[in-house]
């Protein structure tokens, strides 16, 4: 089939709830090229709503799916000032990830539709529900992307640190596997924010972590954790590396004992990243390639490179997908994908049955 030539914007916010970011981008059979991108911090008002939103209502729910929908709209618009966009795709927002319950389910919101009448474009939305229907994880959804972005090269491990770190083994012309390895920004985050009483959201460059000492054999008892043992698909929910896991480990969060948690939680990132490298990946991959948010972080890049020596670790910004573009792109590719009713699912990343064409499409009014 041709494959056209589209301008496609999408739009991710992830598990950080750190802001909505919106990158427009020239798509082909062949390439997706980021011609800009944006992440709009969301106002800490809604950014803990998300966080906490196991303890709000439904009448609260209902209203943060508005409110959403509409700053994701504001996000596309601001975004592609005016250019011509064909269409749009939309990851939104997700409360809750839960593959491994009965049934298995997940939930994102954000409301679309507000999207498609600011942008009157179509929109596709809503891609993780068919792929847990289909017996999938609903996640990595990434993972395509990255077989589409890098899998002609060698052998490498393609990693992306949001709230929850992901990694996709790809190369030789093959999708290997692709799941979440564990945490990622997220418990560094909620320590921040937990003992600077809601004042601060992030570590800015590891500053404070690099500070501190961390703990070995709090990292090593970490590591026998369950889940990274289990071999892939496997997908977690933010929830699983949350509060509760930093008061079971450090009991009383003290203010003075920041930097030394900080410096274990970003060692504990750093390692069950490259435990799951080194136990998962199919041989020994050429490089590391990382994007996402945490890549900005210096300290965390630099434990992660120590952690993985001697294989080299780089950014996916040096091979022209800027790091925190690229998830908000691969939304705007799987969107691509649905809109020339072409399969964007991956089966051997997510478990699911078979090739399925993700997301829900919002018409603009004719
Ligand atoms: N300069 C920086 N220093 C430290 N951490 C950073 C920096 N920039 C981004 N981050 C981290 O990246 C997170 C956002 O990354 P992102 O890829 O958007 O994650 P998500 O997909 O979960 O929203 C922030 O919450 C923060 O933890
Ligand atoms: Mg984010």
């Amino acid at each position: 089939m041709l494959q056209k030539k589209m301008t496609v914007l999408g739009l991710m916010s992830g598990t950080s709830a750190d802001g909505i970011t919106s990158a427009l981008t020239s798509i082909s059979g062949k390439s997706v090229k980021v011609l800009c991108f944006e992440t709009f911090p969301l106002k800490k008002s809604v950014r803990e709503r998300i966080l906490n939103a196991a303890a709000l209502n439904l009448k609260e729910i209902s209203r943060l799916n508005a409110e959403l929908g509409i700053l994701f709209a504001a996000a596309a618009r601001k975004i592609s000032k005016g250019r011509a966009v064909d269409i749009i795709g939309s990851h939104g927002q997700t409360l809750w990830h839960g593959p491994r319950d009965n049934p298995p389910n997940t939930f994102q919101i954000g409301e679309p539709a507000f999207i498609a009448e600011q942008m009157k474009r179509p929109v596709i939305a809503d891609f993780r529900p068919q792929d847990i229907a289909s017996g999938g994880q609903g996640a990595p959804l990434i993972a395509g992307f990255d077989q589409f972005l890098y899998g002609q090269g060698p052998l490498r491990a393609v990693l992306n640190i949001g709230g929850i770190a992901n990694v996709s083994f790809v190369g030789e012309n093959k999708l290997w596997s692709s799941f979440d390895t564990g945490p990622g920004n997220c418990l560094m985050d909620l320590a921040m924010r937990i003992l600077s009483s809601g004042k601060k959201s992030i570590d800015q460059n590891g500053r404070l972590a690099s500070q501190g000492k961390s703990d070995p054999d709090k990292v090593k008892k970490w590591l026998r954790l369950p889940y990274f043992n289990k071999y892939p698909p496997k997908s977690l929910d933010r929830n699983e590396f949350g509060e509760k896991f930093l008061r079971d480990h450090f009991g009383k969060l003290r203010r003075g004992d920041l930097p030394d948690i900080l410096a274990a939680l970003a060692d504990f990132t750093a390692l069950s990243v490259a435990w799951s490298i080194q136990k998962f990946a199919p041989r020994k991959v050429s490089e590391v390639i990382v994007s996402g948010g945490g890549a900005l972080n210096p300290f965390l890049m630099k434990k992660l490179s120590q952690a993985l020596s001697p294989v080299s670790v780089l950014s996916s910004e040096s091979l022209g997908m800027p790091v925190m573009a690229k998830e908000a792109a691969c939304f705007a590719w799987l969107a691509y994908r649905a809109f020339l009713r072409l399969p964007n699912n991956c089966p051997a990343a997510t478990g699911a049955r078979g090739p399925r064409i993700l997301g829900k499409i919002i018409h603009p009014a004719p």
